[in-house]
């Protein structure tokens, strides 16, 4: 397993053991509404390409809190979840049965289907000790894994460089300069949200033009 993978799955882990299927079991602070928002913002990727029940694949989804929005929303999705932090995948696995949860990496498992739609809300979070030049190679590969698995879409959101403090541990990534990057590596057919309350932006890529 990649070695940043395996540091932020023990991370998380150890935050779900502690404070269990909540905002702070998946480190997002004790705010629900700020959780919320971000899963507006990572379903909003399919706003664009009508499609009854399309699928999606939720990569780091923790115990599976975008599940049981998307539901509490009567959203109908063929839902897929992925994440590195194997508690959390047993919880999602035996509380929400209408989910496919897998436990592993993003960056090493094969999946044997594409889907419709591919979001990743939080991964490029947290940096813990790793070096910032580290996390952009891993953020790279992230994002074009995630493009590769895509049919349509996919949308991602990261700590945005316009704050008035940092932290240590969190990844901050200046928006202008990551949208250049998707823009020439990734597709022309991207859209960036930073115009909600949080400190992070939202990243929509598409395969074609929407
Ligand atoms: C901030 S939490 C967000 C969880 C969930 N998306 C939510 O918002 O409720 C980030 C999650 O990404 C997972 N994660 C980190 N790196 C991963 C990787 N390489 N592959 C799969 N999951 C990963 C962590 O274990 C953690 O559960």
């Amino acid at each position: 397993m990649d070695p940043i993978s395996k540091a932020l799955g023990q991370h998380y882990s150890e935050k779900f053991s502690l404070h269990g299927p909540s905002p702070e079991g998946v480190d997002w602070g004790s705010d629900e509404t700020k959780m919320l928002l971000r899963y507006d913002k990572m379903l909003r990727v399919a706003d664009y390409v009508a499609r009854n029940k399309p699928s999606l694949l939720d990569v780091g989804c923790g115990y599976g809190g975008l599940r049981g929005y998307a539901i509490s929303k009567n959203i109908d999705l063929d839902y897929t979840g992925i994440d590195v932090a194997s508690n959390m995948i047993e919880w999602a696995g035996a509380n929400l049965p209408s989910g496919n949860f897998i436990h592993g990496d993003i960056l090493d498992y094969k999946f044997d289907r594409e889907f419709d739609y591919v979001v990743c809300n939080g991964i490029l979070t947290q940096k813990l000790e790793t070096a910032g030049l580290q996390m952009d190679q891993f953020a790279a590969q992230l994002i074009r894994q995630m493009f590769s698995l895509c049919t349509i879409g996919i949308a991602f959101n990261v700590m945005t460089t316009k704050v008035n403090y940092y932290s240590n541990n969190l990844y901050y990534r200046n928006p202008a300069e990551l949208f250049s990057w998707c823009l020439s590596e990734i597709s022309p057919h991207l859209k960036l949200d930073h115009s909600y309350p949080l400190y992070e932006y939202t990243i929509y890529l598409y395969r074609n033009p929407v």
